[in-house]
């Protein structure tokens, strides 16, 4: 697949292609209605089995997101054979038939290979480096069956004891996942599935983007997502159940996991985006984003007929205004950006590890690559805990009430809160005191559990109440609270 039999062929891949997005609904239910592509560049990435890269840009019409690149690894095969692969046809063109390579298990063993082996590729208009992280020594074997699983931003081929996670649509400039897991290692954190190596394209050097992931693959792993369901479920039979005892001792791993993630990720050498300050204009302005997702909130609530307690709206507005009044709320680092429990699996072997640091796909490119408070990734957590624990009061069956659900939320979040803080040792990067943390750590969730009834409410109403119930519970809280000033301290020279 030369570049000017691209070049030649180009108006013809291209109605393939997006025939194919179409017809697979690529991006799951996102797909968008209207949508133009444009060949960026194309080539070989291996002679045999004969396999390409065709990357393409996706402008979405009317859509306020910026256009994304989509990388898709071919097969190319004379249309007769291409049959034999079991790979799904993109497009034939001539007697030249593109399957989808991400589907056939030659193409990905290939792949795997070139990887192992640090294989650099000239395309028409740009790079392509299939790159071996350095760690890495030794012969990597053949691997065994491939198997794909696939996810609405990325696919992952299983073979053997390594995986390929190769995304889907990406921006220029998107690396962040390769950055963290490098900072990660570089600061000795081994709590993760170890990278193997990568795959890159580079146009420029602003214009480089990373198509997929080689990493260990964890055998017989589950989530924490299905550890807090099958425990949430447990506990609606009967809450002294071994399960929801054992999920509770996985909490506090995950906790102190974090805490470990975090220290890493403070102390990292790497030159990426060191550990900065929170400035007090910085703070005002999260307060102020906060504030303003309140209000709308607030709106698309009372719209929906749900009961806004003015108990509530004080709640709220006090918690964002003493954040913003906070003369220092610690540090701004690399953090993981997309943290809940779906994001850590349990094995037999390796306990808890963290994975997918790509960060949340529902931000800009610039905030994701960027640092945060690392207190946001334990805010996302607990929200993802709430929804597991609290969701349950959906299920049919259940022998305890949604109050009982609502408390075993409480105490877990607190059993993580607790752990967390015990463990994390670079604490002189958090809030100054315990109760600062927490006043951050709730106003970052308190913005998640806003935005999530805001999304719930459009989308998915039957949802709502899991949102709904914990900023009742945190107005409850708080109520009990609030008389008592947090003290503001300013923070001692030594410790700049
Ligand atoms: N190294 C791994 N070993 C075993 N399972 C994994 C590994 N990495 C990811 N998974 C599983 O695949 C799922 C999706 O992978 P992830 O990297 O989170 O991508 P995304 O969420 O962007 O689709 C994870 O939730 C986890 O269940
Ligand atoms: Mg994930």
């Amino acid at each position: 697949m030369t570049a000017s039999w691209c070049e030649g062929n180009e108006a013809r891949i291209l109605a393939g292609v997006k025939a194919y997005f179409i017809q697979e609904s690529w991006w799951g239910h996102e797909t968008p209605a209207e949508f133009t592509l444009q060949l960026i560049d194309c080539g070989d990435i291996l002679e045999d089995p004969f396999a390409g890269l065709l990357l393409v840009e996706i402008d979405q019409h009317g859509s306020r997101k910026p256009a994304h690149v989509v990388p898709l690894i071919v097969g190319i095969e004379p249309v007769n054979a291409a049959t034999d692969s079991h790979a799904p046809v993109i497009c034939s063109v001539g007697d030249v038939a593109i399957t989808d390579g991400m589907h056939d298990a030659r193409v990905m063993h290939a792949l795997r290979q070139a990887v192992h082996t640090n294989t650099a590729l000239t395309l028409e208009h740009g790079e392509l480096l299939l790159h071996r992280h350095a760690s890495v020594q030794g012969d990597p074997g053949n691997g065994d069956a491939l198997e794909i699983h696939t996810e609405s931003t990325n696919i992952l081929a299983i073979m053997g004891t390594e995986q390929f996670k190769i995304q889907r649509a990406v921006e220029w400039g998107d690396v962040i996942e390769l950055t963290r897991i490098d900072a990660l290692i570089q600061a000795g954190f081994a709590r993760m599935p170890r990278l193997l190596g990568w795959i890159e394209y580079r146009r420029t050097h602003e214009e480089r983007t990373l198509v997929g992931i080689l990493s260990e693959h964890v055998p017989g792993s589950h989530t924490g997502w299905e550890q807090a369901r099958n425990a949430a479920s447990a506990f609606a039979k009967n809450p002294a159940d071994t399960l929801v005892e054992e999920f509770e001792s996985s909490i506090m791993a995950i906790a102190t996991m974090t805490a470990q993630m975090h220290d890493a990720f403070l102390t990292t050498p790497t030159p990426y985006h060191k550990a900065v300050r929170a400035s007090q204009e910085e703070v005002a302005g999260w307060a102020a984003v906060m504030l303003a997702g309140w209000d709308e909130c607030r709106s698309i609530a009372l719209r929906a007929g749900l009961d806004i307690s003015e108990a509530m709206d004080r709640t709220v507005r006090a918690l964002y205004e003493e954040t913003a009044a906070m003369t220092d709320v610690g540090m701004l680092s690399h953090v993981h950006g997309d943290f809940h429990l779906g994001q850590t699996i349990w094995s037999e072997s390796r306990g808890w590890n963290v994975v997918d640091f790509a960060g949340d796909p529902v931000l800009p490119l610039e905030v994701r690559n960027g640092v945060a408070c690392p207190l946001r990734d334990v805010a996302s957590f607990l929200r993802s805990l709430d929804y597991a624990v609290v969701g349950q009061l959906h299920e049919r069956g259940n022998r305890v009430s949604a109050e009982q659900l609502d408390e075993w939320s409480d105490r877990l979040h607190r059993l993580f809160w607790t752990t967390y803080m015990q463990h994390v040792h670079a604490r002189w990067a958090l809030p100054r005191t315990d109760v600062h943390a927490e006043l951050v750590f709730t106003a970052f969730q308190c913005e998640k559990a806003c935005w999530q009834l805001s999304v719930e409410l459009q989308d998915r109403p039957e949802w709502a109440d899991v949102p709904y119930r914990f900023l009742q519970r945190l107005t409850r809280a708080r109520d009990v609270l609030h008389q008592a000033s947090v003290p503001e301290l300013s923070r001692p020279e030594s410790l700049e």
